[in-house]
């Protein structure tokens, strides 16, 4: 298995590692008194420059359910980056601080740089539109949750799959698993982008599809995702695709049964309300299993360093 130093990228970790998070999160799930004094004495900082509810209130969460401590800022213009600070110098403060560093950064390249600079372990929580491999990591923890194996899984993924970095980060896991299929959905200005497609081509048999309608009797999984409107280089093609899919009641009517509906949320309306109180919906489920799949990233990068 390889050292788990930092985790920016899922590219980073191979399927072992990957299964040995799934496992660890497993576990805690089931008995998480067994290991609510793992982390004491140590310290999570937690380093936001973009919005955040759930991977920054999960981490925090996962680091005190593991018996450590959090600082951090979830506001960049109260910290010393409005006066200009670079990311290498804020970075080596907060390991100054802390044992482990969480950070949200808007630019591609951020993670990395981070994790060059750092003595402690950094961890992404979303990297511009690059990636954030620790939604990927809870978003297969469910799907494993649900149907015991992702090995031959057929998963939908519809939505803002450009801008949206949950989208690379789930590309580049079930690349690492066989016979997954995979069918992309989206409005034409918001398809895949190249580079990512180009790095799971020959390791993931997937498919850019028209019409969900068509292939959605063949789906285990449906995972739509929000239009990234404050990644838009212009607001008129924004305004052009917002809207353009929205999953209803009518949408699921011709479902496989065990189907299930994801999303890493927020949604603004991609998902109706009515599809909560369906058997489907698995998006708050979902963001529970942060809680435990971060509490088994902190535990296990904490135990390699
Ligand atoms: C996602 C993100 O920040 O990329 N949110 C999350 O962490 N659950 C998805 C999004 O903002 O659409």
């Amino acid at each position: 298995m390889q050292n788990f130093n930092h985790l920016v990228s899922i590219k980073d970790i191979d399927k072992e590692m990957i299964e040995s998070i799934l496992k660890r999160a497993k576990e805690i799930e089931n008995n998480p008194k067994e290991f609510a004094h793992r982390m004491d004495g140590k310290i999570l900082s937690t380093i936001f420059f973009e919005p955040s509810t759930r991977t920054r209130l999960s981490f925090e969460s996962a680091m005190l359910r593991l018996g450590g401590k959090v600082l951090g800022f979830s506001d960049p213009k109260t910290s010393s980056v409005k006066k200009g600070e670079s990311i290498a110098d804020t970075i080596r403060m907060a390991h100054s601080y802390s044992d482990v560093i969480v950070m949200r950064h808007y630019l591609e390249g951020s993670g990395r740089v981070a994790s060059e600079y750092s003595k402690v372990p950094v961890i992404s929580g979303g990297t511009g539109i690059q990636e954030h491999p620790t939604q990927a990591l809870l978003d297969l923890y469910t799907m494993k949750k649900e149907f015991g194996d992702l090995n031959g899984l057929t998963i939908g993924l519809l939505g803002d799959l450009r801008y949206g970095r949950t989208i690379p980060s789930l590309l580049y896991a079930f690349a690492k698993y066989e016979n997954i299929k995979v069918y992309l959905y989206s409005p034409d200005q918001l398809r895949a982008r190249m580079t990512v497609l180009s790095d799971i081509e020959g390791k993931l048999d997937y498919s850019v599809e028209e019409d969900l309608q068509q292939t959605i009797g063949e789906l285990d999984v449906l995972y739509v995702t929000r239009v990234q409107k404050e990644r838009f280089p212009d607001l008129s093609t924004y305004e052009r695709v917002k809207g353009s899919f929205i999953i209803t009641p009518d949408t699921l009517s011709d479902v496989k049964e065990k189907m299930i509906v994801m999303h890493p949320l927020p949604r603004v309306g991609e998902i109706s309300y009515e599809v909560d109180e369906m058997s489907q919906a698995r998006y708050f489920e979902q963001a529970r299993n942060g809680v435990w799949t971060r509490m088994a990233i902190l535990d296990l990068i904490l135990e390699e360093n």
